[in-house]
């Protein structure tokens, strides 16, 4: 089976969160499935470093207001196609909001040309690659499968996935033909939603199959909370609907293996891990103790990570004794009031604000907890990476966190061991209460190792969830056939 997916962020060239992880470790789990993945991405400049001898295959004088090329070449594994489009990628930072923090003014048109693209190979622009199947990721592939559907003739099989259900992508009605969409596509059957053009909708409305990134996750946005707007929708295409979890990369992720922490560790010598937590306080100036719980979070600091509920429980933690490293940024007043916390408690609250990738390691492998207090939570990858590292996951029990980690009080009726603590509602009282469940678990040494141990055997990897896309690929291409 042939899939070109569609992405506009991939690890390890561009991230600025999980869904980089994914498309980027989804293509090598597919192999052994015998699915052929070629990713196209925009041509960021961080793209075009990566891909220095990417093969032109065709080149447009105008394409969506300027020149263009569409180039294909390899980085590491990777097998890209790239958008190089200059007057709609060659811009520095982040993807998708300027160094203000606002969205590019012109990011309808910029993913709209990736979508149409896309489109394109799907119907047969590279004659050495026609997919079967082309997998759209998030809103800015979401015009994918409307301009698959407005095409007519004989097109591939279509799968959009929803990473977040918070960026839907809306623009102005009056930007229609500038996508290239035609007039009755603006209707509720088509890309319209309240007057505006939603790229996510668009995607709902005309994949063939929809995905999503966890079971839970995919029965909450069916409700009109979850939904945000779009629940009604994906009810009436609950048929389609699917969650299929997500991985991490267990070659990046490997405590016997990692590169950036102090002291290598598996299952088997558990106690090196202590090395790691005295390296993580003395790094982030916390007080070497070991009888210290030590807290640990890697976050982007928005809404939906809950991050707030946190801060109103340090009360708690210094009460009980426990001590919290932070890394993340994001929301201006929440770097804030985290920096006005590791000011007033030095010693016991550290935070770092920014992104750090070995420092991320590092939290992984030395802290005793990591702490996701989510809102909401498509997946999440953070407690994946700590069930492996043997930091036990303290977590909110919503969407892919409720799948993927065990609490004790249900741990006998799932027949799986327990891996962590979960709370809900979702709120810092009931934050708290797991926080002192876990403090008390930690100065029981059985409990704790036994906890630690049934979460490094979890089995995190893509190897069975890019079967489960593998077997949708193949159910989409069997149907189309028939
Ligand atoms: P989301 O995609 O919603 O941000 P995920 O848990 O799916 O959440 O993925 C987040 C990814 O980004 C993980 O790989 C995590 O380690 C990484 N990450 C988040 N914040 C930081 C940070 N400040 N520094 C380094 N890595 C980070
Ligand atoms: C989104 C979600 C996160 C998920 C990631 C990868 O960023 O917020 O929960 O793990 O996508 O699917």
């Amino acid at each position: 089976t042939r899939v070109l997916a569609v992405t506009s962020e991939i690890y390890p060239i561009i991230k600025t969160g999980g869904l980089a992880d994914v498309a980027g470790a989804l293509p090598a789990a597919l192999k052994a499935h015998d699915v052929a993945m070629r990713t196209l991405v925009p041509g960021y400049p961080a793209v075009m470093r990566a891909l220095p001898k990417a093969e032109e295959i065709r080149r447009w004088p105008d394409y969506f207001g300027g020149p263009a090329r569409l180039l294909a070449g390899t980085h590491d594994e990777l097998e890209l196609f790239v958008l190089d489009a200059p007057h709609l990628y060659e811009r520095p930072g982040n993807p998708y909001v300027t160094a203000a923090g606002t969205d590019w003014p012109d990011n309808g048109v910029r993913f709209a040309a990736l979508s149409r693209v896309a489109a394109d190979i799907g119907l047969g622009l590279v004659p050495s690659f026609v997919p079967d199947v082309v997998h759209a990721h998030d809103w800015q592939a979401g015009l994918l499968p409307a301009y698959l559907h407005y095409s007519g003739g004989s097109r591939p099989g279509t799968v959009m996935t929803i990473h977040n259900m918070a960026y839907q992508g809306r623009f102005a009605y009056e930007m229609l033909a500038s996508f290239g969409l035609p007039p009755e596509s603006f209707s509720v059957h088509g890309v319209e939603y309240f007057g505006w053009i939603s790229f996510l909708k668009a995607g709902l409305q005309f994949a063939d199959r929809i995905t999503t990134v966890s079971p839970t996750y995919a029965r909450e946005i069916q409700g009109d909370e979850g939904g945000m707007g779009l629940g009604g929708l994906l009810r009436e295409r609950s048929g389609v609907l699917s969650g299929i979890l997500n991985g991490i990369d267990i070659g990046v992720w490997n405590p016997e293996t990692d590169a950036h922490i102090a002291y290598r560790f598996g299952a088997r010598d558990l106690q090196s891990r202590a090395a790691n937590k005295a390296a993580l306080q003395k790094q982030f100036n916390l007080a070497p103790s070991t009888n210290a719980l030590l807290l640990g979070v890697i976050s982007r600091l928005s809404w939906q990570k809950g991050l707030d509920l946190l801060l109103e429980t340090i009360p708690t933690i210094l009460r009980e004794g426990m001590q919290l490293a932070l890394l993340g940024s994001g929301d201006a007043d929440l770097q804030d009031r985290y920096q006005a916390a590791a000011r007033a408690y030095p010693g016991r609250i550290a935070v770092v604000i920014g992104y750090d990738e070995i420092l991320a390691h590092l939290i992984q492998a030395g802290s005793d907890a990591l702490v996701v207090p989510s809102r909401f939570e498509p997946c999440g990858l953070t407690q994946l990476c700590a069930l492996r590292y043997g930091a036990v996951p303290v977590v909110s029990r919503v969407g892919g966190l409720a799948d993927t980690v065990v609490d004790i009080g249900e741990a006998d009726s799932s027949r799986h061991d327990a891996t962590g603590f979960k709370f809900g509602p979702v709120t810092s009282e009931g934050l708290a209460g797991a926080l002192r469940k876990a403090n008390l678990a930690f100065h029981d040494h059985l409990t704790w190792r036994r906890l630690q141990l049934s979460g490094m055997t979890t089995d995190v990897s893509w190897r069975n969830r890019a079967g489960d896309y593998a077997a949708l690929y193949r159910t989409i291409v069997a149907a189309r056939r028939s």
